[in-house]
């Protein structure tokens, strides 16, 4: 038996909310979307990050991101979830360099501002990691390194499967009423899939007594290949809860049988990148990532916008489609359609715990298998405050 670590109020109070955007959101690297969305010369996608408007944007070749506010007035540079336009402020002209640094203002002289006033001026830049496809900002000015963040596990997959990443997504985002931490628990617990994914997720499973998910066999994967630190992966509850708790040890890296069954689309792809099983990453703080055979990929993000809601961001692609098969939109609706299913199965839970924590005394009790959402508990008591949790 484990006993929880976090009380109710770090669900629902504002004032750890605050702690939260602070010590977690403004420290750590947050994902901030795919390469698949940033491929051409000014392609963009801004996101609200706690409050925080930020921009990233292709920029002669590379990524880059700003806070979304022009250093005129303040106004957002780019006004749209995601688009290409160029660094220019839609409100008075200002235009900027690639490194945020001002560029040009139209009617110049109106402004009476003198040369070196101008060289001064500059947009606010955020550091970038490109992890694979997968794009991670720091909102800090002296952030840390991503290895710190991340284990070389992890950072390795990530770069190893996106190379299997189809250029097309589907993206969408959508609001849950609940707060981030119970959607990062949420897919931490594997043992929910079989009672809350009865009919969806769970029947495509393989499990042992017990209700414990069956490893999958390492042949045939070109990730999770004989001999690579990748290959032993499975979803567990073995952690160790040591003292302290390392930030790198709370994401985690699960695998499971599934067994193979081609669908109607698996001809249209290149082989896939791992059949017989099911992959996730819980990627701490906010981003759960996974795969069904490497057949299709999901992204999902759960940003916070207050205590007892987020913002909820969902990406779906394939593998690579073979070299004569067009672009299939039709084939990522209809994927995205079944992940939303998933999806909305945990949301409706998670919004009943949410109402259900705003009045409840304490957490139960949980079991040892639960030891990594314990390890997320002790690690946040840890970091954020000194307070006691009692
Ligand atoms: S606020 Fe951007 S140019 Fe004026
Ligand atoms: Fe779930």
């Amino acid at each position: 038996m484990i006993h929880p670590v976090l009380p109710p109020a770090c669900y629902t109070e504002q004032s750890w909310f605050d702690l939260e955007k602070k010590k977690i959101f403004g420290e750590l690297w947050l994902l901030a979307g795919l390469k698949q969305q940033l491929q051409t010369e000014h392609s963009f996608i801004t996101r609200n990050f706690s409050g925080v408007p930020v921009l990233i944007q292709n920029l002669g070749g590379e990524i880059r991101a700003f806070r979304n506010a022009c250093a005129h007035r303040g106004m957002p540079l780019q006004i749209e979830d995601c688009g290409n336009r160029k660094l220019i402020c839609p409100y008075h002209g200002w235009s900027y360099h690639n490194d945020g640094r001002l560029r040009g203002i139209p009617n110049e002289k109106i402004y009476n501002l003198c040369q070196s006033d101008q060289a001064n001026i500059k947009l606010l830049a955020y550091a970038v990691e490109v992890i694979g496809n997968f794009v991670f900002v720091n909102l800090n000015t002296h952030p840390i390194p991503i290895t710190e963040q991340f284990s070389t596990d992890l950072l390795r997959l990530l770069k190893e499967v996106s190379v299997h990443f189809a250029p097309e997504i589907s993206y969408t985002t959508f609001t849950g009423n609940y707060n981030w931490k119970l959607n990062f628990e949420n897919v931490l617990d594997w043992n929910h899939a079989q009672f809350v994914h009865r009919q969806t997720l769970a029947p495509l499973l393989k499990f042992e007594s017990g209700g414990i998910f069956s490893a999958a066999a390492p042949d045939k994967s070109l990730l999770f290949v004989p001999g690579s630190p990748l290959a032993d992966i499975r979803f567990s509850g073995d952690i160790q809860l040591s003292n302290p708790i390392h930030l790198q040890d709370i994401s985690r890296i699960g695998r499971s049988s599934m067994p193979y069954a081609p669908r109607w689309f698996s001809p249209l792809l290149n082989a896939p990148v791992d059949p017989g099983a099911f992959f996730a990453c819980n990627i701490f703080p906010n981003v759960n990532f996974g795969s069904i055979h490497g057949e299709h990929f999901y992204v999902q993000q759960f940003s916070p916008t207050a205590p007892d809601r987020i913002e909820y961001h969902s990406w779906v692609f394939t593998a690579r489609l073979k070299p004569n098969i067009p672009p299939q939109p039709h084939l990522l609706w209809g994927i995205h359609h079944a992940e939303k299913r998933v999806i909305d199965e945990d949301r409706v839970l998670l919004d009943a715990l949410q109402r259900a924590l705003a009045s409840a005394p304490h957490i139960g009790v949980m079991g040892d298998h639960e030891a990594s959402l314990a390890a997320v508990g002790h690690w946040y008591i840890q970091h954020l405050d000194t307070r006691s949790a009692q």
